[in-house]
């Protein structure tokens, strides 16, 4: 598992997606979905682009598809109505030798290596867990954990950084 210390903080970061997905024709949908992220200027925030549509038409497996376009990791988040804040950004595990160890969600994950987040059936979650990722999908960027006791920012450093998002 890959760490990443910030402010002094060790985060264990999730697992990207691996599985074989090929997108099949409807060329023009992942066009407009990869359009979404082109920036022009340096000051310019990728979009957080929605998906919405009716079971199996494809949603899923275009964002999966679209990551793999763009050779970026992929971190799938699985909403549902139970989803915390917390679950959406830093989890601290109590370890066997009773140290607390702090995970970092898909989301966080996404942040910290440049990218992608996959937030699927986004629909089911609660309006406050939506809230505490509203820093992150405006211009600021940046997530709060208040369990870890950290600020996590998107790191500059690691170039394009996406956050992307669907409603079924
Ligand atoms: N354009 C496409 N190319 C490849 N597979 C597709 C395409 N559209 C739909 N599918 C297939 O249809 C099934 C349902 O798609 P999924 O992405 O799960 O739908 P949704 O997320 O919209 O409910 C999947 O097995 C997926 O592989
Ligand atoms: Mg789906």
């Amino acid at each position: 598992m890959d760490k990443v210390t910030i402010d002094g903080v060790e985060l264990m970061l999730s697992h990207p997606d691996t599985s074989k997905i090929e997108w099949i024709g409807q060329h023009e949908i992942m066009e407009r979905l990869l359009a979404c992220w082109l920036v022009v200027d340096k000051r310019d925030v990728p979009l957080c682009p929605r998906l919405i549509g009716k079971p199996g038409v494809g949603k899923t497996t275009l964002a999966m598809a679209a990551a793999k376009k763009l050779q970026k990791p992929a971190y799938i988040y699985q909403c549902t109505m139970d989803t915390r804040p917390e679950d959406l950004i830093i989890t601290p595990v109590l370890s066997e030798a009773g140290h607390i160890s702090y995970h970092a969600s898909p989301v966080v994950s996404a942040m910290l290596t440049g990218g992608i987040c996959i937030l699927d059936e986004g629909n089911r979650m609660s309006e406050k867990s939506w809230a505490s990722l509203a820093p992150l999908l405006d211009h600021r960027r940046y997530v709060e954990s208040v369990l870890a006791g950290i600020k996590t920012y998107i790191p500059q450093a690691k170039g394009q950084k996406f956050l992307f998002f669907k409603i079924l």
